[in-house]
Formats: structure tokens, sequence, C-alpha cells
């Protein structure tokens, strides 16, 4: 039998296999009516045990323009959980029901649990502050669709680089890639965990720290928002003092180059004021967007279908 292909971490797919990704992404923006049917009678599985808007949307939405449908929960209190099940058991029985699982937990390394207990392919829709891969293809569709290429790039990370597991992912990601410098921008208690710096480190890739987001800005040629991660913090009084350490407002942009693009995954809290949203190098809602394209492409490899 063929092995099973899981996404736990983005390093599970290739450079190649994220080109590819990216391309049929691109394909299916140009030529939606070529994929309406092909996860015709397919059935995705959304397991979802913390909060999600894009991430679970976009899956629902990509399953649905593949002609396939969708089913589970959105919270794990409306799942067994609530009762006292296991992940592992819960994913025993989303396999029965469904060709394929995206599933979202607090506890880092649950879907990797899931994984080995699976009879269908699982992708990790975010666990805890570790990994997210399926934002991490959508901001790599999004560099590309604006880029036209993954090398060559200054990406300004700020924010909560402790939690924030896009963060992470997208540091795996591009410390593949040719050329690439990185600018972490944090207060220094969310400052990037030492085994990121280590893969960095590793990957002899060019990276420094700022504190400061003005003096950062006018090197970059992508800024990568993030909100504080209010649910990771051990008390509320550290949020609190934390949660305001980085707010881009559009006269901070004047210095910056004219084709930089500023990312966001989104949710936004207070991080990017609304002003900046106007501007043309804005590509947040864009890239929210492009999380659809991209989970379709996914959701078709996957499952195998050409
Ligand atoms: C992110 C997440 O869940 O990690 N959101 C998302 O999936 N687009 C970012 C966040 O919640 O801050």
């Amino acid at each position: 039998m063929k092995e099973l292909r899981h996404l736990i971490n983005i390093t599970d797919l290739s450079v190649d296999e994220i080109y590819d990704l990216v391309k049929v992404a691109e394909d299916i923006i140009d030529n939606p009516e070529k994929y309406q049917d092909k996860c015709a009678r397919k059935k995705l599985a959304t397991l979802f045990f913390e909060p999600s808007t894009r991430t679970r949307l976009s899956f629902t939405a990509a399953m649905m323009e593949l002609g396939g449908n969708v089913l589970g929960f959105d919270q794990a209190a409306s799942s067994s959980t609530a009762k006292g099940e296991s992940v592992s058991d819960t994913i025993v029985m989303a396999s029965c029901y469904a060709d394929i699982i995206a599933m979202r937990h607090p506890k880092e390394g649950a879907p990797f649990v899931a994984a080995s207990h699976a009879g269908v392919p699982i992708i990790n829709a975010g666990d805890g502050g570790h990994f997210h891969p399926t934002q991490t293809l959508t901001d790599l569709l999004t560099i590309h669709k604006k880029f036209g290429r993954f090398d060559n790039l200054t990406i300004g990370l700020c924010g909560d680089l402790k939690f924030g597991r896009t963060v992470h992912s997208l540091i795996e990601a591009m410390l593949r890639y040719k050329d690439i410098k990185f600018v972490m921008i944090s207060p220094e208690e969310l400052d990037l965990p030492d085994y990121m710096k280590e893969q960095l480190d590793d990957a002899g890739v060019e990276w420094k720290e700022m504190r400061s987001l003005d003096e950062a800005i006018p090197e970059l040629d992508v800024l990568y928002m993030t909100r504080v991660q209010k649910e990771r913090f051990f008390n509320e009084e550290d949020y609190i003092r934390l949660k305001d350490s980085f707010i881009l407002q559009k006269k901070m942009l004047t210095p910056a180059k004219k084709e930089m693009i500023v990312m966001h995954p989104l949710p936004r809290v207070n991080e990017i004021s609304v002003d900046v949203d106007d501007d043309p190098r804005a590509a947040y809602f864009f890239q929210a967007l492009m999380g659809k394209y991209i989970r379709m492409a996914l959701i078709l490899f996957m499952l195998g279908v050409k």
C-alpha cells in the first residue's frame, strides 16, 4: 500500500513540491472551471479544537470549489473531546468518515500524534505556538504573486516571534531559498525561540534582531506583522504590557520601498492601523484570498488528484 502523505511541518514538502503547488494555485486562479469537479464525492473533515476564521473557512471554500464536501467541528466543546475522548481516537473516527483531515489544536505536536493514528492524510492547520504550514503556503503564494520569486528578499518579521506559529513556519520555508535575509523585530520577551535561531544559524542565513520598527522598515521587501498571541500567555498582565509593542501606521511607510509589501496572517488586533489598508503595499487581504487557492492546490496534491 502507498504510504500516506501528511503535512505537519512545511519541510514535509520539498522546495520543488512547493513550487508545483504555487503553479497549480496560479492556474486555479486563471482557470477555476477546470477544477470545479476534481474532488466530487470526496470529503474533507475540518477538526478545529481552537478558534479560526480564515483557515477553516478557506479550507471549506477550497473543498467546495473543487466540488467536494466538508464535515467537522469548529470547537473542542462541540466534539467528544468535551467528554474526554483522546485526539487519537477522534482521528481514527474521522478517518472513517472523511478522505482527508485538516486539524487545528492548541497543543504543539497534536497533528503529529494524529498522523500516526490516521487512515487518511492529515494537514496541520496550526498546532499551539509551534507551526502553521498552510499559512506559510498562503504566504508563499502571496510572495510569488507579488514578486515572481522566492529568493533575494529581505523579510522583516514583527510582533510576537515567540508564540507566533506562522512566523516559525515561514522562516523554515524561506531559509531554503537563496539570498534571504531576516530582520526580527520584537520586544525582547517575545524573541524568536532558541530552536528557531539555531535553525537559522545552521542554515547559514543572514539575520539580525532590531527593537525599532521605524529603523527596520527602509531595508525590507516584506514586512510580516503578527498579533501578540494572547491565548499563549500565562498571565494577562504580561499580555497587556506587550500587546501594543508595535503598531504600524501609514506615515511609517514613507521611507519604505515602493514595492515593499505588508503581510499579516490575520486576525489583526491593533498592530496595523486601519489607515494602512488603502496603501498599495498592504497585501494582507489579498493574502487571505490566496489562502483559498493554495489550499485547493494542496487538497488536490494530498489526495493524489491529477
Ligand atoms: C494565525 C494563526 O492561527 O496562527 N491565523 C491564521 O491562521 N490566519 C495567526 C494568529 O492567530 O495570530
